[in-house]
């Protein structure tokens, strides 16, 4: 079984979390590319989705699938997403496709996160994936400094704009004992959009793709 057969056999399962007349929270990535693929097949049961990205709409729309504003919504039962990183108290480092803000904010809104990955992910201590921060460009340089003195190595993710028009910082060789203090921390940086710890909004369920297929972990 390949890396992404499993990526592909968690995101199956997490249909088993959808509830009928519902709207869907959906993230953002390849394990969510094949969430959403699945989704298709039950589309007929589904209200429709709140997604995070422009890439999941677009694939969403392709579908038939309608895709809600967030704030026409009365509420999200499930948000279905990846993680670069999963550590056992289901804390995580997303943002490896930079659209974390959008995902920490539908993650915010739903009942429940379903958090869907192969099983690469899960680490005893999260930090050897680069910490993604979206940061306001004009800020940029600033930030980096302030990312210096909380002890990474912060790198400019070249090229890449995020769907808010802002940038990535990419945070190498952070020690993340405690990922609520260092999210909080972050955060309050001026000029930081967010970043990519959740850790004060951990994931409720976590279905891991393994080689003996999907496993659920709570
Ligand atoms: C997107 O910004 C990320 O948070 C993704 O959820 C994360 O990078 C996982 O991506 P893959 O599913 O492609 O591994």
């Amino acid at each position: 079984m390949t890396q992404d057969d499993m990526k592909k056999a968690a995101a199956i399962k997490a249909l088993d979390y959808i509830k009928a007349d519902t709207i869907v929270g959906v993230g953002t990535g390849s394990t969510v590319n094949h969430f959403i693929d699945a989704l298709a097949t039950i589309k007929d049961k589904i209200i429709g989705a709140v997604s995070s990205s422009d890439g999941s709409t677009e694939r969403l729309k392709s579908y038939g699938i309608e895709v809600f504003d967030l704030n026409n919504v009365d509420g999200i039962d499930v948000y279905v997403d990846g993680a670069d990183e999963i550590n056992p108290h289901m804390h995580m480092i997303k943002g490896g496709g930079a659209a974390l803000t959008r995902e920490k904010i539908v993650a915010a809104v739903a009942k429940t996160f379903v958090c869907i990955a192969d099983d690469t992910k899960q680490v005893p201590m999260l930090g050897r994936f680069p910490l993604p921060v979206e940061v306001i460009p004009m800020a940029r340089s600033y930030v980096a400094r302030e990312l210096v003195k909380l002890g990474g190595d912060p790198a400019y993710r070249q090229g890449v704009i995020t769907d808010n028009g802002n940038v990535i910082i990419d945070v190498h060789n952070l020690e993340i004992l405690d990922p609520k203090a260092l999210e909080n921390s972050i955060n309050a940086i001026a000029g930081v959009v967010t970043n990519g710890l959740f850790a004060n909004r951990p994931a409720d369920v976590l279905i891991i793709g393994t080689a003996d297929g999907a496993k659920i972990v709570k």
